[in-house]
């Protein structure tokens, strides 16, 4: 492919009314990344010039877009005085002859879906698609084989409805071919907005060269509303799982399992049924059991689960958690933590065991506060550890014990509890004997 020769125009300025929210339709999240990120990071490999069309919710596009990107050209739309797929692409400045304009509610496009774009040659390339059911796209009217039309659903006869082959909503516009067409579009329909899709018929009339070119709707599907949305979550999550089953990841059930587009796997790993894993995560060499959840951080040489919670910035190696432990902001190397523990702010060093229902105590209700474990220790189950606190190496914790001085030294024992009484026959004076 030719990085040169195309400029890629997104068009991401309308409402996304469909869609019921308040966030900009382009900025709902598939796979844990915006929309509109996943068609720049395609467009970036098959061109050096690409405009993103916006309007609604400007600032908070463009911030999100900025996280990701730093050579995206921003042009903003006259969205009041003209509206539509048409108004948005009145005032872009492409560099290139050949302009590729894509809607910024199409996730699943990748580079090699728009290959064809690139390799034929005419006045318009666009996509179409054949589906059972057309609803909400416009409609496409071919005859003799030629494209003659597109029509939008508000606006099309009953038989045009009838028509199930779709615009898809990529285009490949010789540049000179919109500098003729955009000054004619007029917002003369039922939307009262200017369609990009008016350009056809025109460009038809005088005889210009527009080539049909069938697309797939699973890289291809136009997002509207909050269903739209969940099936293509399903089509990108299969994407992702496939990667990494192919990479070599075993997966139990891949269909329970959901793993963000940022997640990186490496060597042999093995994700267990209704497992999530998101964000920055790294998990090399490792086991995540049923049911766990990893946020943002990093497995090497572990296991967790199953039900274990793995919050951001945990740091483990060698390290086994076990059925509902929670990590956070800890890092763990050669640890055990096998049962219903929190260790929040922490670090804990090689040789450590952690009883069941260990506790770090890192908030005060103003305040976080770190808590430091060394080597070799041992924390009895049912302790609570109060940060600031350090325990040196080669410590024992008794069961049911509270930390609460700073500093443990190395070869002590801590022991805090109430000492235990008997009291003789107690239970039979109390509730008689049956
Ligand atoms: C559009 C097409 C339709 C096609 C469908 C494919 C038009 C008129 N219709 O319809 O033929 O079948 O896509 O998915 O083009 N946008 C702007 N500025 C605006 C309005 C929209 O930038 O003023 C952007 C939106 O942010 C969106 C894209 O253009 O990313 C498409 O807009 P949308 O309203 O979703 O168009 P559809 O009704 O789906
Ligand atoms: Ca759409």
């Amino acid at each position: 492919m030719n990085n040169e020769a195309i400029s890629i125009v997104i068009l991401a300025a309308g409402k996304g009314s469909r869609m019921k929210s308040n966030k900009a339709k382009v900025l709902h999240t598939i796979s844990g990344k915006p929309m509109l990120y996943h068609i720049i990071k395609e467009s970036k490999k098959i061109s050096d010039d690409i405009t993103v069309v916006i309007a609604h919710q400007k600032d908070a596009v463009v911030k999100t877009m900025e996280q990701y990107f730093d050579d995206i050209n921003f042009v903003e739309q006259d969205a009041v005085n003209y509206p539509g797929t048409g108004g948005a692409v009145m005032d872009i400045t492409p560099k290139h002859d050949k302009v590729l304009v894509l809607n910024g509610d199409m996730p699943l496009i990748t580079a090699e879906s728009l290959k064809g774009f690139l390799s034929l040659e005419a006045d318009i390339i666009m996509s179409i698609f054949d589906l059972k059911d057309p609803s909400g796209y416009g409609r496409v009217i071919i005859r003799n084989e030629e494209v003659e039309y597109i029509v939008e659903q508000k606006d099309a006869s009953d038989a045009e409805l009838n028509v199930t082959t779709v615009n898809a909503g990529v285009y490949a516009f010789s540049r000179s071919i919109l500098e003729r067409y955009i000054p004619f579009l007029s917002n003369d329909n039922a939307q009262k907005e200017y369609y990009l899709t008016d350009i056809i018929a025109m460009a038809k009339e005088e005889e210009a060269s527009i080539v049909p070119l069938l697309v797939d709707e699973a890289f291809f599907k136009g997002i509207n509303s909050k269903k739209d949305l969940a099936e293509a979550e399903v089509i990108m999550q299969n994407r992702i799982k496939k990667r990494w089953m192919e990479a070599g990841v075993i997966m139990h059930l891949p269909d329970t399992i959901y793993i963000e587009e940022s997640v990186v796997f490496e060597g042999e790993c093995i994700v267990e049924n209704n497992c999530r894993i998101t964000g920055e995560s790294k998990i090399v060499n490792s086991h995540i059991k049923a049911g766990s959840v990893v946020e943002d951080s990093t497995m090497v040489d572990s296991d967790c689960g199953p039900m274990a919670h793995l919050r951001p910035l945990s740091h483990i190696t060698d390290t086994h958690i076990g059925n509902f432990v929670e990590t956070k902001k800890a890092t763990l190397h050669g640890v055990k933590a096998g049962h219903l523990s929190y260790i929040g702010d922490a670090e804990v060093s090689e040789g450590t065991n952690i009883g069941a229902g260990t506790i770090t105590c890192n908030y005060d209700g103003k305040n976080k506060y770190k808590t430091i474990i060394g080597k070799n220790v041992f924390i009895g189950s049912d302790s609570q550890l109060i940060a600031p606190v350090t325990i040196e190496d080669d410590v024992m914790i008794a069961a049911g014990s509270t930390v609460t001085s700073g500093t443990v030294a190395s070869g002590n024992l801590v022991l805090s509890r109430t000492k235990m009484r008997l009291v003789k026959d107690f239970y039979y004076k109390f509730f008689g004997k049956k």
